[in-house]
């Protein structure tokens, strides 16, 4: 059954005005923004194929920010806008081609940009009169606010009289490793306040106040907030400024929205950073300025945001640039409620909702199958998403996620991203439940789902595919970490006939490999260097790549430290294995049973036999002469032979150096490929070493097998 379109658009009208008013009103949303996102959009899509049932009451024709009737309502002197967004360097570098386009050469020379955070708080628009604070509102719709002044009054960064005597503005600036970069010190002190300043800033709290007044409140049995940013919101708009004055509300300005009586008022967004500094504002010294030739510089900075997000104490929702000469922000306007001249940069951890177009099931290293979300692709922080896990019969079942859905997806850092949950009030009745098969879809043989167990298994030990997945294992980052041997060559050559077992991956027909399509001398030169250098790795890599249950790599370095090779393992039994500090009977039993099996003993021989190493736990490899770049930093450019860039920056990284995003006296190396560009330029002027692949394989191996 299908609902009738204009029943299904009522009910939506109704779910995001209730969701509206939660968020809005409440401060307290059931929702992730995603989620609401997506309802919204739906309510859009139906409200543009159905013009016939529009409503002029529709959340659609007024969108979001309610504003609360409690408070007094404020005109902004100008309107405040919101930012478009870009997800990675594809877009930033589109954006940059508009901006060029839009202005005519002798501009284009003067581009230059600022990055900012973007601070992840709420918005305050701040009224100055000949240097008093006289009124504070929040955004509200953009056009008009709530007066909340007596609550911004409780904020302490917050001046009440500018400008504020010259050593508090420089409070924030110690803390910083890039104060030497903050907005400069060179921007006169100005003696007499401005006639008419208004400013616009985040208001926010530190991720650790937020935790602290959590705990403190549900010690009480009061109310807690889903995150930072709804507490700032909360707080904000109590309307008991005494309890305000409680709270641990911080504050960022960034923006000068109207200025008068200002003798010398500044050209450029930086230098507004610097004049609300000067003035006494709280200015964030995370703050850098790149011109139009150093773009690629500014978009690798931006690749690395996270770092800074993970260095700061509160939170950000990504960072924002914007085009530094405020003329030049005039010139470029607007398009609808966007500036042309700023753009939000977004990626990492997030969340979207998308359509479950189906559910496969992949069979796994151990046999067990687990289902697979098949989706309609989706931009999540930049990348584009199509399949997710779904973990097993059970989840699905208890969260009743049905083919068809629109499902709530999310992905997080390098983590393979995952179907949280359908969106249950968009179903329109034509979704379909979904059943485990039968049996195994590449084998053929009936699946098993053992008692108490959610997994369930493909038990034919010789199924193709669970070969092809423990070879990905064996040589994956974990275990033998073998660079440039990955899923695409576990298939290929266990679908060739070349792997029948692990310790083939150390016995390859290079010939044959030599004359199949894209293996052509250096890549097959590369990965046999990568095998060889594999044999020599300490044996508990070996032992983790063999997957036995229970023997992950911190047990798998216990084991090997306590014998004195795989052999002597063998032959251990259960109670001297579990006389180990650290070794449980459980692994024990494990290690025991794997070893009992006869295959198991000879592909232990085979390895052998091939000259594999069998001695030897990590950690003592670790600190010796295994990390021949500790303590050297390295930059990467251009386009590498075989390895991606973050394959690169892994293989660096495992032998202990560290990978930044641009070139400076500091860096050590520079790893350049094809296409290098300005990166390289400077590391020559730098006199900054450079290395081709070639040899940062030479360097990375040579000292690691000299051991
Ligand atoms: S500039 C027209 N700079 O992000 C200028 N906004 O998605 C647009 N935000 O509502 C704003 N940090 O509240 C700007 N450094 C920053 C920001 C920032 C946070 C917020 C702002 C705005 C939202 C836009």
């Amino acid at each position: 059954m299908t609902l009738s379109d204009s029943t299904r658009l009522e009910s939506l009208r109704a779910a995001v005005r209730y969701h509206q008013h939660r968020y809005y009103v409440l401060d307290d949303p059931e929702l992730s923004d995603a989620e609401f996102d997506a309802l919204f959009r739906e309510l859009q899509r139906l409200e543009a194929e159905h013009p016939e049932l529009a409503s002029p009451d529709s959340p659609t024709v007024r969108v979001g920010g309610l504003i609360a009737e409690r408070f007094e309502k404020v005109r902004h002197p100008a309107p405040i806008l919101s930012l478009a967004n870009a997800f990675g360097p594809e877009d930033m570098h589109a954006w940059r081609e508009r901006l060029r386009r839009l202005l005519p050469e002798e501009e284009q020379a003067k581009l230059a940009y600022v990055v900012e955070p973007k601070f992840d708080g709420l918005t305050v628009v701040l009224h100055y009169e000949n240097g008093r604070f006289v009124l504070g509102s929040t955004r509200g719709d953009g056009e008009v606010g709530e007066n909340i002044t007596p609550n911004l009054r409780t904020v302490r960064v917050l001046p009440l009289t500018i400008p504020v005597a010259s050593q508090q503005s420089t409070v924030i600036s110690n803390q910083s490793p890039v104060a030497d970069e903050a907005p400069n010190t060179q921007y006169p002190i100005p003696n007499t306040p401005p006639s008419r300043l208004v400013i616009r800033g985040e208001a926010y709290v530190t991720v650790s106040d937020f935790d602290a007044f959590n705990r403190s409140q549900e010690a009480q049995g009061e109310r807690t907030y889903a995150n930072p940013r709804n507490f700032a919101a909360g707080s904000l708009r109590l309307l008991d400024s005494g309890i305000s004055a409680q709270r641990p509300l911080r504050l960022w300005t960034y923006q000068v929205l109207l200025l008068e009586g200002e003798q010398n008022p500044p050209a450029s967004q930086w230098e507004s950073l610097a004049y609300l500094q000067r003035l006494g504002f709280p200015v964030t010294p995370e703050v850098r300025r790149f011109t139009d030739d150093q773009f690629d510089d500014l978009v690798d900075y931006l690749a690395h945001w996270h770092d800074l997000r993970a260095r700061l104490s509160y939170e950000l929702d990504g960072m924002v640039v914007k085009v530094d000469l405020l003329s030049q922000q005039e010139r470029l306007g607007f398009t609808g409620k966007d500036p042309r001249w700023a753009v939000a940069y977004k990626t990492g951890g997030e969340e979207a909702a998308t359509k479950l177009l189906d559910i496969t099931v992949k069979v796994g290293r151990t046999g067990a199958v687990t289902p697979n979300a098949v989706l309609e692709p989706v931009a999540i922080g930049g990348v584009t998403v199509s399949a997710a896990t779904l973990h097993n019969e059970d989840y699905i079942r208890e969260l009743d996620i049905r083919v068809g859905d629109t499902v709530l997806v999310k992905r997080a850092g390098d983590v393979i991203p995952k179907v949280l949950r359908p969106l249950v009030e968009l179903r329109d009745g034509s979704e379909q439940p979904w059943q485990m098969p039968s049996v195994c879809p590449v084998c053929g043989q009936a699946l098993v789902r053992p008692e108490g167990e959610s997994a369930t298994y493909c038990v034919n030990n010789a199924c193709p595919e669970q070969l092809v997945r423990k070879v990905e294992y064996f040589v994956g980052k974990g275990s033998l970490d073998i660079v440039g041997f990955g899923s695409r060559q576990a298939e290929l050559f266990v679908e060739s006939g070349f792997i029948h077992d692990l310790a083939d991956v150390f016995d390859l027909p290079w010939e044959t490999i030599g004359a199949m399509e894209g293996y052509g001398e250096k890549r097959m030169q590369n990965l046999r260097a990568g095998i060889e250098a594999a044999k020599t790795r300490p044996a508990a890599r070996l032992l983790t790549g063999l997957g036995i249950r229970f023997v992950g790599s911190v047990v798998a370095e216990i084991v090997m430290a306590a014998y004195p090779d795989l052999s002597a393992l063998m032959a251990a039994d259960v109670e001297s294995l579990s006389s180990i500090e650290g070794i449980g009977p459980k692994i024990a039993a494990s290690l025991v049973e794997f070893f009992s099996l006869e295959p198991n003993r000879a592909l232990i021989d085979k390895f052998a036999s091939l000259g594999v190493r069998m001695s030897g736990e990590m950690r003592a490899a670790a600190e010796g002469a295994a990390q021949p770049f500790a303590g050297l930093t390295f930059v990467i450019t251009g386009t590498l032979p075989t390895m991606s860039r973050d394959e690169a920056k892994e293989y660096i990284e495992a032998r202990g150096g560290k990978v930044t995003g641009s070139v400076s006296a500091k860096t050590d190396f520079l790893l350049a490929g094809e296409k290098a560009g300005s990166k390289l330029e400077k590391a020559e002027k730098l006199r900054v070493a450079v290395l081709d692949e070639e040899g940062l394989r030479v360097r990375g191996e040579e000292i690691v097998n000299g051991e």
